[in-house]
This record gives C-alpha cells, sequence and structure tokens, in this order.
C-alpha cells in the first residue's frame, strides 16, 4: 500500500511513524512533511489548498490511500475532491467536517439528536446577543461558530465578562467571519478527557483515552497553546464509562450525521467532559488530536494502515484495536515566547541521545540548516514520548529524554499528567 500523508506537525509524524511500521506499507509520502519525518516519510513540497495538485500527484505516484492530518484541508473539501477522482480518504469530507468548523452546526446536532451537552442558545445579532448574555444565570461561555484557530471559546466569570465576550468575537471580529454567529452556552464543570474514534459512515471503533494539556503554564494557568503534552491512558475513566460515552455519544453522532446524508468516514475525536450528570460532549473535531496523538499512537498494536484503508472503503465492521497495557506520556518542548511571537532558527542538540534513552521524538516545527542539523522552526518544536508500566513511569522517562535536548530558550510544562497519578485532584 502506497499511503500520501497530509501536513507537517507532530501529529502527522507520529502517523507517518505508525503506518511506515506497517508490514503493508510500501512507501509513505508526506504533503508538505517537515523535515524529521524524513526517516519514515518522502516528503513533496506540494501546496495543500491546490487540490488538483495533490490529485495530480496521487495519480502519478498511484497512491492507495491518503490520510489528512489537520482541519483546515477537510473544512476546504480536500477529502471531496479527492474522492470525486476515484482516490480513497481517510478524513470527512467538507459536510462531515463542519462538526469542527461550525459550532453552531454542531450544537443543533446535539440537540436535535439527544446527546448530552451544555445548554446553549446560538446568535447572529450582536445586541440581542449581548442582552442574554447580561440575563444569563449562572457561568457562561462564549464561543465563536467558525474555525477560529482554537482562541474561538472564551470562558466567563461574571455577566460583564460574557457581554465584553459577545463584543469581542461580535463587534470587534477579533475572529473575522468565524464570529458572525456566536453560542452562548452553559458554563459546565468536571473533568476533560478525549476519546478519539475511527468512523466508516455508519460504526465506531474507538481508541483508548487520552487527555491532553492545553495551557502554557503550569497548574493549567496562562493562555491557551496548540496542546503542551498529553497522557493516555486517563486512569479515572473506568471500561464501564468508555461504553457509556461511545454508546451516548459518539455511536449516536455517527447515526445523526448518517440521517443528515452525511457519510462521515475519518476520525471523530470526541472533547468530553464527565460531569455530575455523566458525559457531555464539549466539541468536535474532525481529526486526530494533536499531541494526543503522539501518545495513542505508541500504544496501538493493531496495524494501523488496515484500519484507516477500512474506515476510507466505508467497512470496519467487525475490526477490534489491540493496546499495549503500557502507558504513555508526551511531552511538547516549545520555543521561547511560544504561544506568542517567538524565534526561529535555534540549533537542536541531544536528538539521539533521547532517542537512545528509548523515548520516540516526533518533529513538530523543526527544519535542517546549512550543516544539516535541525533547527527550531515553530512554536512547539518537539515532542517526547516514552512509554511505561505506569503513567508515572512514562513521564519520568520522557521527561529524562526531553532533558536530554537542547535549544536555546526551550520551555516545556514539567507536570504533565500529574494530575492523573499523585493522588492530586483531577484537573477540572
Ligand atoms: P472547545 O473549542 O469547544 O473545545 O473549547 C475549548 C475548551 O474550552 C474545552 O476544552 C474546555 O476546556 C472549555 N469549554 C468549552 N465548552 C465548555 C463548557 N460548556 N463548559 C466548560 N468549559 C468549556
Ligand atoms: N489536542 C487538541 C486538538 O488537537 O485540538
Amino acid at each position: 500500500m502506497k499511503i500520501l500523508i497530509i501536513g507537517s506537525g507532530g501529529r502527522e509524524h507520529a502517523l507517518a511513524w505508525a503506518l511506515a511500521r506497517s508490514p503493508e506499507v510500501e512507501k509513505v509520502i508526506a504533503v508538505p512533511g517537515s523535515a524529521g519525518m524524513g526517516r519514515v516519510a518522502e516528503c513533496v513540497p506540494v501546496d495543500v489548498a491546490d487540490h488538483g495538485a495533490v490529485a495530480e500527484l496521487c495519480r502519478t505516484e498511484r497512491i492507495d490511500l491518503v490520510v489528512i492530518g489537520p482541519e483546515r484541508p477537510l473544512i476546504a473539501g480536500l477529502a471531496d475532491d479527492l474522492r470525486a477522482k476515484g482516490i480513497a480518504v481517510f478524513g470527512p469530507g467538507a459536510d462531515g467536517a463542519r462538526i469542527e468548523g461550525s459550532k453552531v452546526f454542531a450544537k443543533n446536532l446535539f440537540r436535535d439528536a439527544g446527546i448530552p451537552t451544555a445548554r446553549f442558545e446560538t446568535f447572529d445579532n450582536a445586541d440581542s446577543a449581548e442582552v442574554r448574555a447580561r440575563e444569563w444565570q449562572g457561568p457562561l461561555v462564549v464561543k465563536a461558530d467558525g474555525e477560529a484557530f482554537g482562541k474561538g471559546v472564551l470562558l466567563c466569570d461574571t455577566p460583564d465578562d460574557a457581554v465584553q465576550a459577545v463584543r469581542t468575537v461580535m463587534r470587534s471580529e477579533a475572529f473575522g467571519q468565524a464570529g458572525r454567529r456566536v453560542v452562548l452556552e452553559e458554563r459546565l464543570s468536571g473533568t476533560e478527557m478525549s476519546l478519539f474514534a475511527l468512523c466508516d459512515g455508519k460504526s465506531v471503533l474507538p481508541f483508548q483515552t487520552a487527555q491532553d494539556y492545553k495551557r502554557i503554564g503550569e497548574g493549567d494557568t496562562g493562555p491557551n497553546t496548540g496542546g503542551m503534552g498529553a497522557v493516555s491512558p486517563v486512569p479515572f475513566v473506568t471500561e464501564e464509562m468508555l461504553k457509556a460515552a461511545v454508546d451516548d455519544i459518539l455511536a449516536p453522532t455517527v447515526n445523526a450525521l448518517r440521517e443528515r446524508g452525511i457519510d462521515y468516514r475519518g476520525l471523530l475525536y470526541a472533547g468530553l467532559m464527565w460531569t455530575a450528570d455523566g458525559w457531555k460532549i464539549l466539541e468536535y473535531n474532525c481529526r486526530f488530536g494533536d499531541p494526543e496523538t503522539q501518545s495513542l499512537l505508541p500504544r496501538l498494536e493493531s496495524d494501523l494502515a488496515p484500519l484507516l484503508m477500512a474506515s476510507a472503503n466505508g467497512d470496519l465492521g467487525g475490526r477490534e484495536l489491540c493496546w499495549s497495557d503500557d502507558a504513555s506520556a508526551c511531552v511538547v518542548l516549545a520555543s521561547e515566547g511560544y504561544p506568542g511571537a517567538y524565534e526561529k532558527g535555534r540549533i537542536i542538540r541531544g536528538l539521539r541521545l533521547a532517542e537512545e534513552m528509548g523515548a520516540l521524538v516526533f518533529h513538530a516545527g523543526t527544519s535542517r540548516n546549512d550543516q544539516r542539523l535541525f533547527a527550531t522552526s515553530g512554536g512547539r518544536v518537539l515532542n517526547v514520548t516514552a512509554t511505561g508500566a505506569t503513567i508515572a513511569e512514562a513521564l519520568e522517562k520522557a521527561y529524562e529524554a526531553a532533558d536530554a535536548i537542547e535549544f536555546e530558550g526551550k520551555q516545556m510544562r514539567r507536570d504533565i499528567g500529574r494530575n492523573q497519578y499523585a493522588g492530586k485532584d483531577l484537573k477540572a
């Protein structure tokens, strides 16, 4: 099988690594890929926004399956354009990608299908949204409808905060077109987890659980990032709770999509919260999560390639996933200044040493300089992942390897996963 992966981050590096290990896979091509993916994939600098050029590459390379990593090309309909040319694609079409691309679409779907979610109202008029925000009883979340680079969700403590949030989204147009409509939503409290499932348009095949750490600062403080680390599994989630998440949330979602004529073939990523009333769905993404994928794939014992192909072909039926009993932890090394402005081009040392220590190092933002040395080229630079008998052991190995890697201004959180094993209260 020849596979083409769309994307260039740590998630895509982990996908390329897992697919390249498959005895069924002859070659992995990444578009555009990254310097760090060179060992597992051939990188081809085609513009992902040029769907015709991607299809042409698939034709000349005789690609059997395209795996689309990020949401942007999915929302833009890359999967549709490739399928129209007879190419098998892992990833939903633009209709299914709305589950991530439009909060209003997703919330209406949950309500109509009776899927447990926070109480909400939607508005396309700033005056009415402000009036409602002021009179809302209890803490509120204001969400821009469209894709806002992960920044369109504003958690508010007071009515004044909420009114201000509506102004930011709708009047100052801080997120452009994405803020033309807003969702006002009850602010829930509980413990979050990420649950992925492969979908073939009809059924779901769930992964094991993972948790990511989105804030830049230890103790979950400071601004949101693309993700500073992840662990898998999430110990508080029992088999029974996992089954409830699949039966009450993921499976009804695929059914509801299907009833609307949407044949969702790809990954469904549920951002769930365990509340006093059980699971609630906070959001869906239409693709693998980053960095949860980097912590999940090293635990997956099943061959990923035929699974993604089965999902693309609409026939997952009867398949199962085998997982290692080991836990896994992923620590993100970021550039100085991230998630604000940061310098690029800082030389990275200790990569080989980290691998010799038993870690997997996925590249999120690196390039090679004239001497062929790796240098920083993104906000998130490396994802250092290790497995171990327990989360504590996996974390110890990941941090040891992360400490062996050096570049000027290296940032990392020292508390990834600590809530999972130190007997402290789980993150609320
Ligand atoms: P979203 O993009 O909808 O996932 O929101 C990003 C983050 O905001 C989530 O991971 C939660 O931490 C938080 N969040 C979203 N919706 C709610 C809600 N209704 N109640 C509490 N927190 C929320
Ligand atoms: N881990 C968060 C995301 O992938 O959106």
